[in-house]
């Protein structure tokens, strides 16, 4: 079983999808061009969330390519009508065979940093690729948030205090708030060829669309941050800080990778 910390099953689930989809899709997308994404590509979109970015890939490879979009919990994006070249399936990247094989594109935005098998799960879609096929992890660098204004210092102290202690959830359940900054040496390590990588963060101000994923992160798991030393009055608190206006925070910096199998003559 997963150990993902924000069951996908849970109303908040929207309310993330929409700030991720809202912030970061346009990141993602150029990213993704950059490969050269074109008419009649077979690609693989790995937890794939709300699908948005699915679903543009559709329209980018048109009716002669194909997209699978895999999720552990499609029940959000399932409702969305999409052609026939783009299929939706329920699908656990970690325990079940991967939908395909020889894919032009693997892409995956924000699931290995939660999986303890990140790594195993890197090597086997890179295996997925075909020679020259191109694999795009994007991932979070959670360790740099820093407070960019705030009312007062016991404000921004605050918010480091609560978001510190939903990295130690995360880590407790497997995931690697860091694995932004190693992703691409992971990547290399996995034999993958031609690598790069993009940082991309902005300011999130109290009441914006992106600082709502703190919002919906925390009160997801509420009760195991009070748990872990964080109080009800501190979350009440943190809750209201997100939409004050003089508060801002720094935005997860998101870190797009991508490299791309050797073909078999530049194997050493
Ligand atoms: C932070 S969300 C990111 C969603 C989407 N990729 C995006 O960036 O908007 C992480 C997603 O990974 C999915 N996920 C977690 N563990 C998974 C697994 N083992 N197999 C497939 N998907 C998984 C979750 O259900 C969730 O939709």
């Amino acid at each position: 079983m997963s150990r993902y910390l924000f069951d996908s099953a849970a109303l908040q689930t929207v309310g993330r999808f929409t700030a991720l989809e809202s912030c970061y899709d346009p990141v993602s997308r150029r990213q993704l061009e950059l490969t050269g994404l074109t008419a009649g590509w077979r690609c693989l979109e790995v937890g794939g969330g709300g699908a948005s970015l699915g679903d543009w890939l559709g329209e980018r490879v048109g009716p002669r390519g194909e997209v699978t979009v895999t999720e552990l919990e499609p029940r959000w994006a399932a409702p969305r009508q999409r052609p026939e070249h783009v299929r939706l399936l329920r699908h656990d990247v970690v325990r079940d065979p991967l939908p395909g094989q020889d894919y032009d594109l693997v892409h995956a935005r924000l699931v290995l940093l939660h999986l303890p098998e990140r790594i195993s799960v890197l090597q086997r879609l890179a295996a997925a690729l075909r020679p020259g096929g191109w694999l795009v992890l994007e991932e979070f660098d959670c360790g740099w948030t820093p407070v960019l204004a705030a009312p007062d210092d016991a404000s921004a102290a605050l918010f480091d205090r609560v978001h510190t202690a939903l990295m130690g959830l995360l880590e407790k359940a497997g995931a690697d708030p860091l694995w932004g900054r190693r992703v691409m040496g992971a990547m290399a390590a996995a034999g993958l060829s031609d690598l790069t990588a993009t940082t991309y963060a902005e300011a999130w101000p109290g009441g914006s669309t992106g600082i709502a994923l703190h919002r919906h992160n925390t009160e997801q798991v509420a009760d195991r941050l009070t748990a872990s030393g964080v109080t009800q009055d501190e979350l009440t608190e943190f809750q209201a800080l997100l939409h004050h206006p003089e508060f801002v925070v720094n935005s997860y910096p998101l870190i797009s990778a991508r490299g791309r199998r050797p073909h078999e003559k530049e194997v050493p």
